[in-house]
């Protein structure tokens, strides 16, 4: 393949964002997705809960743009909010329209509509799902019609390892105009060149040694942004999913909020329920006080794990709701119809993310950022269950748009110089860059997890520099890898994440600190937004 191709638009990441994106452009333009690992794998493939949206009767976007409001503890910013919610139902109109399999149930008339579930945070039955594999059914069939439409390149397997600007490059004024990208198979870097390039590389829980995220979250779109000096905003606001299953042979598994929503109750070992002592909504308080309550829970007894147990509920009902939870723990010998499920919180959402509007406009023009990559304003301080992937494809949407009123301003690409290797040679220890990997996982998430100091933030920064130094050198004298690409990212996100943890001196949504346990809205009711040039 020759080492430089031009398109109109690339998108990096095939996830709900790049993938809903890539559909409503590729009739028009010259899109180019791709993806690290397979097309498929990514955050989106796993989720199981739904999507939220408006969908019944008796339901408003004002009760759903309340929920997100309080889930967000004062700092979602109101009019995004609105206006994603209110694109609810057309979204999920448009991925019926796709061929998404929604569960479904009999209308009294005897027609179907869509069942509507429920988690934590939302007042009513909002949830839209695929039994409890939803984001299979939206990736599978969002790429099936990528395909059947055509016209669209898909590189999966391709990494990349930095976005290319006009500033980096000696011209004025600064813009994205493509990227540097390591095809892994080849081991070849390729110039994608493009005016127009979109993050849509989802999250960064793999920054946390314990993690529902799949391999490819290493935060690369963020590190990306960041180094092409753009601005970046609540970064310490990391979710942690409640109920992951813990046991020792299983990578981690989420148990779907869903189950909780459909009546299962949080256990002590003992096998007493301990919700009432933490929020009057029980189990389905927001993620931060239940994930915070059984984090105290598990600290207090010293055990491993507290219980979900949904076994009280008919095992019809369980396995036709719940069969890809069902299924998973019976290959770890827990039939969830007769027994408690052993759980664990674990890093999942990534609130903060590159400053973005609501069409994914970031402050470099040329480039955009949609999905989990992103900081648009809706999650705030505590995203509430089922609003990333409404968000994903509302902003893809939007973006589109964006970039399709933007065509009559084609900017003339430069030259861009290839990928320079002349000066490094292939790493002699890989095992440094291993070893690194497991460091940085293991002390953020001792010193930078549920609950925080200051004390533990600022020595989590010490180790980061120290890491940073380290692959900062082997960055510049060695082949690039992916392994090393993922990890100075997963560096330069999880220095994004203390920093940010350091400046919000109070609790407040995902952001807990032993030494300001109180909120305090005086002096942080606001995004902590960090920019270049603010640290070195
Ligand atoms: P992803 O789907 O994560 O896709 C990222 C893409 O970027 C991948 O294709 C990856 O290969 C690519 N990529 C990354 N870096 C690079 C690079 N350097 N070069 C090339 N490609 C790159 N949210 C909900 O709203 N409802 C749910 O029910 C729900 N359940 C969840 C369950 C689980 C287990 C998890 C992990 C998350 C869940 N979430 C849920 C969150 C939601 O799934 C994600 O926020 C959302 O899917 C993110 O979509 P995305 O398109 O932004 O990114
Ligand atoms: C879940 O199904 O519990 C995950 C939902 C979400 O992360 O929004």
């Amino acid at each position: 393949m020759p080492q430089q191709r031009d398109f109109d638009v690339l998108i990096i990441g095939s996830g709900a964002a790049g993938l809903t994106l890539a559909l409503h452009l590729g009739k028009r333009l010259r899109v180019c997705v791709i993806a690290k690992e397979e097309i498929t794998e990514g955050a989106t493939l796993y989720a199981q809960g739904g999507v939220s949206a408006v969908m019944d009767a008796d339901d408003s976007v004002e009760s759903h743009v309340e929920d997100t409001l309080r889930a967000g503890a004062g700092l979602c910013h109101r009019d995004v909010v609105e206006s994603i919610v209110r694109h609810g139902r057309e979204q999920i109109t448009w991925l019926i329209g796709k061929g998404v399999p929604f569960t479904t149930v009999d209308t009294a008339d005897g027609g179907q509509t869509v069942h509507l579930t429920r988690e934590g945070g939302h007042s009513r039955r909002r949830v839209v799902h695929a039994a409890d594999a939803t984001g299979r059914a939206i990736s599978t069939t969002l790429l099936d019609q990528v395909r059947a439409q055509g016209g669209i390149t898909l590189f999966e397997h391709h990494i990349a390892i930095d976005l290319i600007t006009t500033g980096k490059l000696g011209g004025t004024p600064d813009r994205c105009v493509g990227a540097y990208v390591l095809d892994k198979g080849a081991g070849q870097v390729l110039t994608l060149r493009a005016p127009w390039c979109v993050l849509a590389t989802g999250g960064a829980g793999k920054v946390y040694l314990y993690t529902s995220n799949p391999d490819v979250a290493t935060g690369d779109g963020i590190a990306m942004a960041w180094r092409a000096g753009c601005a970046v905003a609540n970064m310490e606001f990391v979710q942690f999913h409640p109920t992951c299953l813990y046991h020792p042979q299983a990578k981690t598994f989420l148990l779907t909020e869903a189950l909780r929503g459909e009546g299962g109750h949080l256990c002590l070992p003992s096998g007493e329920r301990f919700m009432q002592r933490f929020d009057e909504r029980l189990e389905l308080a927001p993620r931060d006080i239940v994930a915070r309550a059984i984090d105290y829970e598990m600290k207090r007894l010293g055990s491993d794990f507290v219980y979900l147990d949904i076994s009280h509920r008919p095992a019809d009902f369980i396995r036709s709701h719940f069969p890809t939870v069902h299924q998973k723990c019976l290959e770890y010998g827990i039939d969830i119809t007769r027994q408690p499920i052993p759980v664990v919180p674990a890093a999942h959402y990534l609130c903060g993310g590159v400053v973005t509007d609501v069409a994914g406009r970031t402050s470099l023009p040329g480039l955009y950022a949609i999905g989990e990559v992103a900081c648009t304003g809706l999650h705030g301080a505590n995203r509430m269950a089922s609003n990333s992937l409404l968000e994903c494809l509302v902003t893809a949407s939007a973006a589109a748009e964006a970039i399709l009123a933007e065509q009559a301003l084609v900017p003339a690409l430069p030259v861009i110089p290839s990928w320079d290797e002349s000066q490094v040679t292939d790493a002699d220890e890989e095992v440094v860059v291993a070893h690194n990997w497991d460091e940085l996982r293991r002390f953020m998430w001792d010193y930078v997890g549920i609950v925080r100091t200051t004390k533990r933030l600022e020595r989590a920064l010490r180790r980061v520099h120290l890491l940073r130094g380290e692959i900062g050198e082997f960055y510049a004298n060695f082949r690039v890898t992916s392994d090393l690409i993922e990890l100075r990212n997963l560096v330069q996100v999880a220095e994004l994440i203390i920093r940010s943890a350091m400046k919000r001196k109070e609790s407040r949504g995902l952001h807990y600190t032993l030494d300001y346990l109180e909120r305090d809205d005086v002096n942080y009711a606001r995004d902590t937004i960090l920019r270049a040039g603010d640290f070195s």
